[in-house]
């Protein structure tokens, strides 16, 4: 069994760390946990709430005092951000703010809990799991740090989806539900089978894969079509290779140009166009996204995708539209991650 760190920041949805916990130390590894002061309001609340809980946490909680502690003493036993890294096999950091992340990505670690993220060997993953406002989302230099982190093997991006927020809006920003979180936690640690009792409460029932608890965990609606619109055949047909490989029941759709695409789309409902925005001929992406936004009127998520730069793409103009840009090279995990999280009804 594993030792999994998780790691909270001072977002709404903090109180996730225990659920986390609870859900961990059910399936039998160990658990540890360190939080950020903000997180700790966050689950000081909860616990005020739920104070049976609390034994519970205070059991696996890692106080950042000890690395104060060792400032203090001559020579250490050890030097507590790097034991806690070299003990963990994967961290979680759920939930991660736009503060932390901002952070992470620009190599500062004034926290006990960004000192340890940074710390974890090179061998290990970062589970991260961003929360927030929809307008915090698609703030330009959040959208860029999540592109940084998205460029590394190290941190594995959990992108959130569309949902309500407790300020009362409603959008993309809403954090990936537990199962997602756990089944991505698992796939860092290699773990092909998760325990039975975990995934159908029958413990008798044997054989049941990870791959079942994937489908399980999103329960995406029955049928939903997703077009793929992208010149290039050899990353069009990757794509949908591991779009199929996640989500079996997905209807894909990929067409070479925007034009064709449009031809296409003015006929058939889709749920998700991803689009290129450069094409050698015919139609540019932002005038495929342009008319579908005047023509089709059942609501049609959009993602942009580009290998230029996110300014020179014009991002933020984009963003106007409501269109999610995401630039190559794709990370396929975060870009089905985010079809799914488009998708998915909000609770
Ligand atoms: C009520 C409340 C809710 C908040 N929710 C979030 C959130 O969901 N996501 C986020 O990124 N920041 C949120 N913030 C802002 C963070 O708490 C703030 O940026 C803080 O500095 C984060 O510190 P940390 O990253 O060290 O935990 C919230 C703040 C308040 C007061």
């Amino acid at each position: 069994m594993a030792n999994i760190l998780l790691a909270a920041t001072g977002g709404t949805r903090a109180p996730t760390q225990v659920e986390l916990c609870e859900r961990f130390l059910r399936d039998g590894h160990s658990v540890r946990l360190v939080a950020s002061t903000h997180a700790l309001r966050f689950i000081g609340a909860y616990m005020a709430r739920k104070p049976l809980k609390l034994p519970m946490y205070l059991r696996h909680y890692r106080p950042a005092f000890r690395e104060t502690l060792a400032y203090f003493v001559e020579k250490p036993r050890e030097v507590p951000h790097i034991a806690e890294g070299k003990w963990a096999d994967v961290a979680v950091i759920a939930p991660a703010t736009c503060n932390s992340l901002g952070k992470l990505v620009s190599g500062i670690s004034d926290s006990y809990l960004l000192l340890i993220l940074r710390a974890l060997p090179r061998t290990k993953k970062v589970i991260v799991v961003p929360s927030m406002n929809p307008e915090m989302w698609y703030d330009p230099h959040f959208q860029r740090n999540i592109d940084l982190l998205n460029a590394t093997d190290k941190y594995c991006v959990l992108c959130p989806r569309r949902g309500p927020m407790l300020s009362g809006d409603w959008g993309i920003g809403a954090q990936v539900p537990i199962e997602v979180i756990t089944t991505a936690t698992y796939r860092a640690l290699g773990l092909r089978k998760v325990r039975t009792e975990t995934l159908s409460g029958d413990p008798h029932a044997n054989g049941v894969t990870r791959l079942a608890w994937v489908r399980s965990a999103w329960s995406l609606p029955e049928a939903f079509r997703v077009v793929l619109v992208e010149p290039d055949g050899k990353g069009r047909r990757a794509l949908m290779e591991a779009l199929r490989h996640e989500y079996p029941m997905m209807d894909l759709q990929g067409f070479a140009t925007a034009t064709r695409a449009l031809e296409w789309l003015k006929q058939h409902p889709a749920s998700v166009v991803l689009t290129e925005l450069d094409f050698p001929r015919g139609l540019s992406g932002l005038e495929l996204i342009q008319s579908l936004r005047r023509t089709v009127h059942e609501p049609v998520h959009i993602i942009a995708t580009s290998t230029r730069d996110r300014r020179v793409a014009g991002a933020e103009r984009l963003a106007r539209l409501d269109v999610l840009f995401i630039p190559k090279p794709l990370n396929l995990t975060f870009v089905a991650g985010m079809i799914a999280g488009l998708v998915r009804q909000a609770v």
